[in-house]
């Protein structure tokens, strides 16, 4: 079988990454996707940022992912003259930015109007300070403190469990996505989803604007994983947030739902990223503790189709050292997957493109083919061959290079380019020809087909071909 890694990775590219020879070395070390979090940094550090990805991409030959990550709705501490130290048992008033007084704890944007009520509970800077609401006047809730710490200015603010009165995309949020459409973006990631309608909002500006970009819904809230099959009906992939989704349910609960939203994941077909602390001492060691390289492994035992770096890559001191290190560890445990084609499509109405993957995946796993080759035009039925995660290579073959580029995120898939085809036997023949001349397949090798014959129309895929190369 091949020593191929199946698992993707995404780096973020912060100060410690921008470079273009270093960018090659993330490439070079695994890396394919390639992330901008705007909730930091400039537009003009991102635009140099992208700028340097596609050309490392062009010089390394082979397809990045670029992810625009927007920050969303953050709530956060505002302006303080000095950081606050707040007691266990004290009592303390914060407020929306606009109606704070005298030693109020500034907020913004202001949420607590309308939101906050005796009971739920205010959590500051990671969940290291909390609150918890007594009484709420307007837009000032009343607190006491139940776990005390300093809070410095700009802190970020969570309030688990509150349905916040404020709009999915902030001005902040339409301007990067302005930016970022500029710089040919593969995937926006919406930070802070909460429903589908505010998937579908993203969606519908995308579509305004033209942008064949793919949305990345993060599942950071409790409300985001109560609506789950709602907002995978809608986004084009998930990102399992850890950071802010601990925050919000508690760390003890995000092991347990990071399996059951990628397992959702899996069962349509769309890709998971699990991210955040996945090998966070490597941000200043270059090796990783053993929890974490276990982190890295069982996530993708999960069935994740993707991991991802953040402040490792972005300000790290080890950032190629990062990227090697999980697609090492993707590497190492692999070959212990499961193969899932012969599971049911659970509660779905089965079609025909999905029993055709499955059919495909059988064939090749019956004859010992040495690949799956699919060509695609939108790359989604190399989504649905994927999810099968059969143990054979999936080469994803296609002229379009946005979805050579929004293939690169999917689990097993190689992602090659063809010339466009004019019909069906020139679209084999260019196929098996990438995928030999990739050194995927050799000549004699048997391989299995399948697409749709009305060549270049999306979702009609129709034939299973068994071939040799
Ligand atoms: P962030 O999202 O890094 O943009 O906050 C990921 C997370 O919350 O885990
Ligand atoms: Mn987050």
């Amino acid at each position: 079988m091949t020593a191929e890694r199946r698992t993707k990775i995404v780096a973020t590219i912060g100060p410690a990454s921008t470079r273009e020879d270093l960018l090659s070395s993330l490439i070079e070390a695994g890396m394919d996707g390639a992330r901008l979090n705007f909730s930091h940094g400039t537009h003009e550090e991102h635009g140099e940022s992208a700028r340097l990805v596609r050309a490392a991409q062009a010089a390394m030959g082979r397809p990045i992912a670029l992810i625009a990550d927007l920050q969303g709705p953050k709530v956060r501490i505002g302006d303080l003259p000095a950081p606050v130290e707040l007691r266990e048992g004290e009592a303390v008033v914060v407020a929306d930015q606009d109606a704070a007084r005298g030693d109020d704890l500034p907020v913004a944007p202001g949420v607590l109007a309308g939101a906050a009520h005796a009971g739920c509970d205010i959590l500051i800077d990671d969940g290291l300070v909390r609150l918890r609401v007594e009484r709420v006047e307007g837009a000032r809730a009343f607190s006491r403190v139940v776990t005390g710490g300093v809070v410095n200015p700009h802190k970020g603010v969570n309030l688990p469990g509150v349905s916040l009165p404020v709009p999915s995309l902030t001005e902040k949020d339409l301007a990067d996505l302005d930016f970022a459409l500029g710089l040919g973006i593969d995937y926006v990631a919406q930070s802070f989803v909460r429903s589908r309608a505010d998937v579908a909002l993203l969606r519908a500006k995308l579509e305004r604007a033209g942008s064949e970009a793919w949305v990345i819904a993060k599942i950071e809230l409790q409300e985001a994983v109560a609506a789950l099959p709602d907002i995978l009906e809608e986004a084009d992939a998930v990102m399992i947030a850890r950071g802010d989704l601990g925050v919000e349910v508690g760390v003890a609960e995000v092991p347990l739902l990071q399996k059951q939203i990628i397992l959702s994941a899996l069962e349509r077909g769309k890709p998971a990223i699990t991210a955040t602390q996945m090998l966070e001492s490597m941000i200043a060691r270059p090796e990783p503790t053993r929890a974490e390289a276990s982190d890295v492994a069982n996530a993708i035992l999960d069935g994740t189709s993707a991991v991802m770096l953040s402040a490792e890559t972005a300000v790290g001191r080890y950032p190629v050292e990062a990227v090697e290190t999980m697609a090492e560890i993707a590497r190492a445990v692999e070959p212990s997957l499961g193969y899932r084609h012969q599971l049911p499509a659970a509660a779905e109405a089965p079609t025909v493109g999905r029993a055709m993957s499955n059919a495909a995946c059988d064939l090749a796993e019956a004859l010992s083919a040495k690949a799956i080759l699919v060509p695609t035009f939108t790359g989604k039925t190399a989504s649905a061959v994927a999810r099968l995660r059969p143990q054979r290579p999936i080469v994803a073959l296609t002229h379009v290079l946005g979805s050579l580029q929004h293939m690169a995120l999917e689990w097993g898939v190689t992602p090659l380019e063809i010339e466009e085809s004019t019909d069906v036997d020139d679209l084999w023949r260019r196929s098996i020809d990438a995928a030999r001349e990739a050194g995927i397949v050799s000549e004699g090798d048997r391989v299995v087909l399948t697409a749709g014959t009305a060549v270049n129309i999306p979702g009609s895929t129709n034939v299973i071909k068994v071939d040799t190369a």
